[in-house]
């Protein structure tokens, strides 16, 4: 079972006090120092309000993508909150353009404040626009294009990781796409990965030509054979991790130069990028499973998707119930968290199962119309 997660106090108001004290003098005395680091400062001057803000400030920026994982490799080397810190977690959806599913998530949310926070990165070509009661609204980065398999889609996630990560009060990250669904309600998903003591990567050796069949022996000696590993790319990641990937400078760039889509036989760098890092950096405290489920048991290079007459109890009952696993050294069912894929045309019968099972914790039980 998972453990219960104690809820911070809002802190009083005279330490708040003290802390716009604290800030307004800083600003005094070191103006030329703030004006650079304005946007660090200001996510942790955010951040340590007790009411949350809402979710609604633009995130866009003029940093370069140096100085945004410049920025993004700062860490706190004490490694727990205080005890009256919120943390949030960060959501990373790597997306094309639209979100059809985000009226799930919506509710998904609702209720929620000051517990998540959301990033999306859509094709920087993408000009739609997110109505402003979304939890998606203003929550846009700076993007550039991605493609899957090549090494774009692995600097896409680490932009994503990266902004997520000016935000101090982040402490876990998940990577998703437009076409995934939380298989919980949010305070089930939330507690259990905040208080996970572990990443989950999926990640492990595949011997044929799809795995080492995409080793380049170019790469040696810093990354060997032996450390090649593929897994999926929706990770989900804990602070530590997560810094420790976007100050990645040492294989990154071997990816760059020796793992290429448009090779043959091709490397999808996104299958093997963070997995083969996390062995070769000797990360082996992983768990080598991913919190996302994805349905590959048709055996096609594509994965099933599930349109609207696949959208039933019993399927959520399926992906629930997939697998067994370990969490935190205890064996559970619940090693899903997310699932994938799903269709635009899901929509409807999602938001009734999303009420009937509850994903919705704000929706008063009541069978969600969406035209009504
Ligand atoms: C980025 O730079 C452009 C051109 O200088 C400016 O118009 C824009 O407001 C800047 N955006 C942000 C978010 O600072
Ligand atoms: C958005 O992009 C589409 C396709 O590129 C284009 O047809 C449309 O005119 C654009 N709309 C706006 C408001 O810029
Ligand atoms: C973060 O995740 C890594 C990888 O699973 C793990 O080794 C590390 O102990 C975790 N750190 C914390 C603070 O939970
Ligand atoms: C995860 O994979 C690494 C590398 O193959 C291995 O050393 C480690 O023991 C695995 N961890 C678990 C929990 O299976
Ligand atoms: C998980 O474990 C349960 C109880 O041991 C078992 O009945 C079930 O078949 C297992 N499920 C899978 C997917 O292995
Ligand atoms: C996480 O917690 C479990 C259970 O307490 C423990 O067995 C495991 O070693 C811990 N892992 C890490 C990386 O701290
Ligand atoms: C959230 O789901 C858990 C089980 O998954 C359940 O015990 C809990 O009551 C739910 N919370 C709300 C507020 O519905
Ligand atoms: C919950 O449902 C009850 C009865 O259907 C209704 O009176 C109440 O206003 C609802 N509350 C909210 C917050 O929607």
């Amino acid at each position: 079972m998972l453990s219960k997660k104690h809820y911070a106090k809002p802190r009083p108001f005279i330490f708040n006090c003290l802390l716009f004290f604290f800030a307004f003098a800083l600003g005094m005395f070191s103006n030329p120092y703030l004006q650079s680091h304005r946007q660090l400062f200001q996510s942790f001057e955010t951040s340590f309000k007790s009411s949350p803000a809402p979710e609604q400030n633009s995130l866009m920026h003029n940093m370069s993508e140096e100085e945004l994982l410049w920025r993004a490799s700062f860490n706190p080397l004490i490694g727990h909150l205080p005890s009256n810190r919120i943390p949030k977690v960060a959501f990373l959806f790597l997306t094309r353009g639209d979100l059809p599913l985000a009226p799930f998530w919506d509710e998904f949310f609702k209720g929620h404040d000051g517990m998540y926070s959301i990033y999306v990165h859509p094709d920087p070509a993408y000009n739609g626009s997110v109505p402003k009661n979304s939890v998606f609204f203003g929550r846009r980065i700076p993007s550039q294009s991605a493609r899957w398999g090549q090494i774009n889609m692995i600097e896409a996630e680490r932009r994503l990781i990266a902004n997520a990560l000016l935000d101090p009060a982040n402490e876990r990250f998940v990577l998703l796409s437009e076409s995934c669904i939380p298989l919980y309600n949010f305070t089930t998903i939330y507690t259990y990965l905040v208080n996970s003591n572990v990443s989950y990567v999926g990640s492990g050796y595949d011997t044929g030509p799809g795995g080492i069949g995409r080793y380049n022996p170019a790469m040696a000696p810093q990354i060997t054979v032996e450390q090649w590993h593929k897994g999926t790319q929706w990770f989900e990641m804990n602070r530590t991790l997560a810094v420790v990937v976007v100050s990645d400078e040492k294989y990154l760039p071997l990816f760059q130069k020796f793992c290429l889509a448009n090779w043959n036989p091709p490397c999808i760098s996104d299958e093997h990028y963070i997995p083969t890092f996390l062995v070769a950096s000797s990360w082996r405290s992983s768990t080598n499973r991913s919190v996302t489920y994805t349905d590959w048991s048709g055996g096609m290079p594509h994965p099933a998707s599930f349109g609207k007459d696949h959208v039933t109890l019993e399927l959520f009952e399926k992906i629930r119930y997939s697998a067994n696993c370990t969490y935190n050294g205890v064996n559970t069912r619940v090693c899903f968290l997310f699932a994938r894929k799903f269709l635009p045309d899901s929509l409807d019968p999602l938001m009734k199962l999303g009420a009937v099972l509850k994903i919705f914790e704000h929706t008063n039980g009541s069978i969600y119309h969406r035209d009504a």
